[in-house]
């Protein structure tokens, strides 16, 4: 399968090459990036785009794929909803898979989460914890908003309505129901998250914890190879893994 990355000399760019590159299903036809040395678009005959690169670049490079019918793989977090809104756009063209998170383990993670809050329900606060590298751009992670999502799925409350980012100052006491989400950055952390569930006489944690980037990487190149001759449409991890059916 002829592949393009987008973000190509990025951390998750280079892992994704070097890992294409040690099979024979990929062959990585354009390495894309405002870094010099890189190509700027995709030849004819690119079977799947995948992004990982920063949240401005998604909307006019999918519009490209969304007109040259190439499916398209968002790696990349941190959209406005205006981004969004052009990838909501393509995907009514192409297939488009998009996930704050391309682990096996994180994915997995989604469902526990939401089980655990529907059978703990609102008597146990629900906080969300995420650590990255230094080099993180956006807070909290996608993936944090994805397992804050996944809680107040399994709550039946919408989590917009009772989210909260990080506390400072006389915030008073905890409201019951709140979902707060909290980002810590530093050294070379790959990324670590962990849902907890505080009860009165006891606490749930449940942690992911990425070792390697070759967890998204290999992810993001089986998501790839599922949109091919997919409908069009907006899917997500969840769907490429089946745990949707
Ligand atoms: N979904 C997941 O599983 C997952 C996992 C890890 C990282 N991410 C996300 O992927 C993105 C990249 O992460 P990273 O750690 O590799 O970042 P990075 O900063 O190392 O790499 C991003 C690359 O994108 C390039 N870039 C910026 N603007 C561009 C443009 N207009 N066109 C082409 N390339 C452009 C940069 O030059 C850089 O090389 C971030 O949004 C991050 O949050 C997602």
């Amino acid at each position: 399968m002829k592949i393009a990355i987008v973000g190509a000399a990025g951390r998750m760019g280079r892992m994704l090459v070097k890992l294409s590159g040690e099979g024979k299903d990929f062959e990585v036809v354009a390495e894309i990036d405002v870094a010099d040395g890189f190509a700027r678009e995709w030849p004819e005959g690119t079977e799947a785009v995948i992004d990982f690169s920063f949240h401005s670049a998604v909307p006019p490079s999918i519009a490209k794929a969304a007109e040259q019918g190439i499916p398209y793989v968002i790696g990349t977090t941190g959209l406005t909803p205006e981004e969004q809104a052009v990838v909501d756009a393509a995907a009514t063209k192409i297939p488009v898979v998009q996930s704050g998170n391309y682990s096996l383990g994180v994915n997995l993670l989604l469902n526990l989460v939401k089980t655990a809050a529907k059978v703990l329900g609102s008597e146990y606060d629900v906080e969300v914890v995420e650590m990255h590298h230094r080099h993180k751009k956006d807070a909290p992670s996608g993936t944090a908003l994805m397992l804050a999502k996944s809680a107040a799925e399994g709550l039946g409350i919408a989590f917009d309505d009772v989210a909260v980012y990080g506390r400072k100052g006389m915030v008073g006491e905890r409201p019951k129901g709140e979902i707060a989400v909290h980002a810590l950055r530093g050294g070379s952390v790959v990324g670590d998250h962990t849902v907890m569930f505080a009860g009165d006489v006891e606490r749930v944690e449940i942690t992911h914890k990425a070792q390697s980037r070759e967890a998204f990487a290999a992810g993001a190149l089986r998501a790839a190879q599922w949109a091919a001759n997919r409908a069009p449409g907006l899917y997500t991890m969840r769907d490429v893994l089946g745990f949707n059916k």
